[in-house]
């Protein structure tokens, strides 16, 4: 399975994007990050969202300053981030069609950037670059441990593929880094709900037998098994019920010139 860093844009289908966007509607994930930047958003009238996704911090954040830039180079991420705005009746948003390093930005008092792995995974360019763009405070927003509770996968892995999870890094590696270089940022860790809906029982094995990858009818056989002891019905759907946490971090930036 591909990490999370080297997904290429083309890694958001439809479908996916979908499916992003209905966990982030019941998630209580954009309220607690939110409520946890409360500090770095004082005195913000303005926040770039980079890979704002389907606009899960996008649309709270919008309600709580003047104006957002949300950077994405999705496309079927940007039209699911488009019907949130719309559905949420939010025009101060402005959708850039681009990923970090692709397109001209303008100073922000705040740059956000959460869960984006490529970000994480070259942390000292995105911080040389965002730190002139950034007129009062960056924010990050990255996963907690190791990443075996995603989609169960710890589980999965060595039940499907006979192998362990590959652990991914987490936000402690991005504290010591901005530590090395002085920069002393507030951290909170943030719990929250991230349950996955379905619409069928197929839908949740089509979705875990592309993303793993599962080739073999056996290992779809061992998938239907955990899946029926797992997911729980909710009104007309299915949900896959999880548990996450990530690390809210963010510090104030150097006084920019007003102009
Ligand atoms: C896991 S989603 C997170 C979205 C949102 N920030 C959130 O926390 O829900 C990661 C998003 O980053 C976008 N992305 C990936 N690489 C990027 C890059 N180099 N620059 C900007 N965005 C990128 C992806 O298209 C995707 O929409």
């Amino acid at each position: 399975m591909e990490s999370d860093s080297n997904r290429g844009k083309d890694y958001w289908t439809p479908h996916r994007a979908r499916l992003f966007s209905r966990a982030i509607q019941i998630s209580d994930f954009p309220a607690k990050v939110v409520e946890a930047l409360e500090p770095a958003l004082a005195d913000c009238r303005s926040a770039l969202d980079v890979g704002a996704g389907v606009g899960a911090l996008t649309v709270p954040v919008a309600r709580r300053v003047e104006r957002v830039t949300a950077l994405e180079p999705s496309s079927a991420m940007l039209d699911e981030l488009r019907a949130a705005l719309a559905k949420n009746r939010l025009d101060n948003v402005i959708c850039r069609s681009a990923a970090w390093g692709e397109a001209d930005l303008a100073p922000h008092d705040l740059v956000l950037g959460a869960n984006v792995a490529p970000i994480f995974a070259d942390i000292l360019r995105f911080l040389t670059e965002a730190e002139p763009l950034a007129r009062r405070a960056i924010a990050l927003v990255q996963n907690v441990g190791p990443g075996t509770e995603k989609f169960y996968l710890g589980e999965l892995y060595p039940l499907l593929l006979g192998c362990p999870y590959p652990e991914r890094d987490d936000y402690l590696r991005t504290l010591t880094l901005l530590h090395s270089l002085g920069i002393y940022a507030h951290v909170r860790i943030v719990a929250y709900r991230f349950d996955q809906p379905f619409a069928t029982l197929h839908e949740a094995i089509d979705f875990w037998t592309e993303q793993m990858r599962l080739t073999e009818s056996d290992q779809r056989r061992k998938l239907l098994e955990f899946l029926q002891a797992r997911l729980e019905p909710a009104g007309s759907h299915l949900i896959a019920p999880m548990r996450r946490q990530s690390a809210v971090i963010w510090w104030q930036t150097s006084p920019k010139d007003p102009s």
